[in-house]
C-alpha cells in the first residue's frame, strides 16, 4: 500500500502525481482507462480533494490523462501502446536544480520591461546610453584590430588589460599590485559568484550591509551561505558590530560597497575605514570591497579605497566597468592574494575557459586612451545632473511625503516613503502607470523604501516618471 512521504520537501501533490503516473506506466491503468475519482483519492490518501485535483492537473499539463466534464479522469488515448515514451517533466526538473531563482519583484520588474519596452526605467543599474561613451568604444571596435590570436586565452583574463589594470588600480584607487594578482570577471556579478563559489563552504556565515546591493542576490542563498546583517546609518556600517557578530555567529567573511553603495548612496566615513580595518586583521577577516561606483564621486575625489589602506592582506577587491562605463561589454576585475587568485583561475576554467579577449580589448584600449578621462568627467557632471532632476521632480510631486540623503557620486537615490503604502501593490500601480523602480525589501530593508537610479532615464522620462510614481503613491495612500 503506498503511502504519501509528508516529510519530503516535495510537494503532496507532485508526489501523488508521481505515483499514478508510475502506476499508468507499468500497465495497471491501460489507456483509456478511467481513473478513480478525486474524492476517492483523497479519501484514500487522507489529502484534500484541491491536492487530489493539482495533481490530476500536473498530469493532464504533461498529455498522461485527459478529464471531461462530468466522466471523470481517464488515462490518455495517446497513450495506446506508446506506454514508455515519456515527455520529461521539464517544470519539475526546472524547480529542482540547485541555484536558486531571481527574487520574484526582481522577475516581475523584468517582465514588465521585457512586455512595454517604453517603461520608464528606474530600476536597471545601468548608465543610459546617452551617459554610456559609445562613440569612444565603436571608434576602438572600428580601428583595425590588433590581435594575434583567437585561441583560448588565459582564464585569469587577457595579459594587456590586466597591464591596463595595475596602472588603473594605482591611478585612480591608490592600489599598487600587478598582473599576477588580477583576474578578469565578466563583471563584478561573477567575481561574487567566485568568491562564494570557491572561498566558502555551505553553512558558512557571512555578513553584508543593511540594505544591501548582496541582499538582492540569491547567489549566496545558493551557495548555503548564512546571511547576518551590519546595520548602517549615514556614515556606513558600525565596525564595532563585526566584533560581536564574530563571537556570536562565526562569520567568516565581510561583504562591502564602500563607496555610495548600492542601494543606500552611502560613503563608508574615513574614521570607520581605519577602525574596520584595525578590526579585522586583530580577528584575521577578510574583506570583500565591491567597489564600481568610486570614480563616479561628482566632486571627482572618492575616499581613498579599503585596499589601498590595507597593510595586512585582508581585502579582496572587486572593481567593474559596468557603472563607469558600458554594462554590456561585461568587463570587471578581482585584485587579492595569489592563492586566491589561482583558485577562481581555475574555477573560471571549469566553467567556461575564461572571458572573450574582444571586450578586454577594447576595454584596455579605452582605459589607456585621452578619452576614458574625458568621459569620466563628462559622466559625473551628467550624473549630478541627472541626481538634481530627479530630487526636484520628487519636491514638486511628493513633497513631504518622502525623504533621502542626495548621494555625492553613484547612480542610485533611495527614497523613504513616510505614509504607508503596499509594497507589492505600488509596484504594480506603478507599472500600470508606466514606471519601474526597485521595492526596498529586495535589499533587505524594511518595506516603505525604494530604490530610484537616475543613469538611465533621459531628462523628460524622469519628470514624466516621477509624475507617474507620484500619482500610484496617492491612489494607494491609506486615507
Ligand atoms: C554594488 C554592486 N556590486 C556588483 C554589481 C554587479 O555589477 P556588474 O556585474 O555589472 O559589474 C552591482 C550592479 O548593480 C552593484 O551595484
Amino acid at each position: 500500500m503506498w503511502t504519501l512521504d509528508r516529510k519530503s520537501k516535495k510537494p503532496l501533490y507532485e508526489q501523488i502525481a508521481d505515483h499514478i503516473e508510475q502506476r499508468i506506466a507499468t500497465g495497471e491503468f491501460p489507456p483509456g482507462s478511467l481513473l478513480p475519482s478525486e474524492r476517492k483519492l483523497a479519501n484514500q490518501l487522507g489529502v484534500n480533494r484541491s491536492t487530489v485535483i493539482l495533481a490530476f492537473a500536473e498530469l493532464r499539463s504533461m498529455g498522461i490523462v485527459e478529464s471531461r466534464t462530468g466522466s471523470g479522469t481517464r488515462v490518455a488515448d495517446a497513450w495506446r501502446g506508446n506506454i514508455t515514451r515519456h515527455t520529461p517533466n521539464w517544470k519539475r526538473y526546472a524547480e529542482n536544480g540547485g541555484f536558486l531563482p531571481n527574487l520574484p519583484f526582481l522577475r516581475k520588474i523584468r517582465e514588465a520591461l521585457l512586455q512595454d519596452p517604453s517603461m520608464i526605467d528606474f530600476a536597471s543599474g545601468e548608465l543610459s546610453a546617452d551617459l554610456a561613451p559609445i562613440d569612444e568604444i565603436n571608434a576602438i571596435l572600428n580601428k583595425q584590430s590588433n590581435f594575434a590570436y583567437f585561441g583560448y586565452d588565459n582564464p585569469q583574463g587577457y595579459l594587456p588589460l590586466r597591464q591596463a589594470l595595475v596602472e588603473y588600480l594605482y591611478q585612480y584607487r591608490g592600489i599598487r599590485t600587478s598582473e599576477s594578482s588580477i583576474m578578469i570577471t565578466s563583471g563584478s556579478q561573477q567575481s561574487l559568484f567566485l568568491i562564494t563559489q570557491c572561498l566558502t563552504s555551505p553553512g558558512d556565515a557571512v555578513a553584508i550591509e543593511d540594505p544591501s546591493y548582496s541582499y538582492s542576490l540569491p547567489l549566496f542563498q545558493s551557495a548555503g551561505l548564512r546571511i547576518y546583517p551590519l546595520p548602517m546609518d549615514d556614515q556606513g556600517i558600525s565596525p564595532d558590530d563585526i566584533r560581536s557578530l564574530f563571537k556570536e555567529n562565526r562569520i567568516k567573511m565581510i561583504f562591502l560597497n564602500p563607496n555610495f553603495q548600492n542601494p543606500t548612496g552611502t560613503v563608508l566615513a574615513q574614521e570607520r575605514r581605519k577602525k574596520l580595518l584595525d578590526i579585522a586583521s586583530e580577528l584575521g577577516l577578510p574583506i570583500v570591497e565591491d567597489d564600481p561606483y568610486s570614480l563616479t564621486a561628482y566632486d571627482g575625489l572618492p575616499l581613498p579605497s579599503l585596499k589601498s589602506m590595507d597593510s595586512n592582506g585582508g581585502i579582496i577587491y572587486i572593481g567593474s566597468f559596468s557603472k563607469i562605463a558600458a554594462s554590456g561589454l561585461r568587463i570587471g576585475w578581482m585584485v587579492a592574494p595569489h592563492s586566491v587568485i589561482q583558485r577562481v583561475a581555475d574555477a573560471r576554467q571549469q566553467m567556461d575557459f575564461g572571458p572573450s579577449v574582444i571586450p578586454q580589448g577594447v576595454v584596455a584600449r579605452f582605459l589607456q586612451s585621452d578619452s576614458f578621462v574625458a568621459h569620466l568627467e563628462r559622466l559625473r557632471i551628467q550624473l549630478q545632473f541627472n541626481r538634481d532632476l530627479l530630487i526636484e521632480a520628487l519636491q514638486n510631486e511628493l513633497s513631504g511625503l518622502v525623504a533621502y540623503n542626495a548621494p555625492q557620486g553613484g547612480i542610485h537615490l533611495w527614497i523613504k516613503l513616510i505614509p504607508y503604502v503596499h509594497e507589492g501593490k505600488l509596484l504594480d500601480e506603478a507599472i500600470k502607470n508606466g514606471v519601474v523602480y526597485v521595492p526596498g525589501s529586495v535589499y533587505g530593508s524594511n518595506s516603505g523604501f525604494a530604490r530610484f537610479t537616475y543613469a538611465r532615464p533621459n531628462s523628460q522620462d524622469i519628470q514624466t516618471g516621477i509624475a507617474g510614481f507620484a500619482r500610484s503613491v496617492r491612489k494607494l495612500m491609506a486615507p
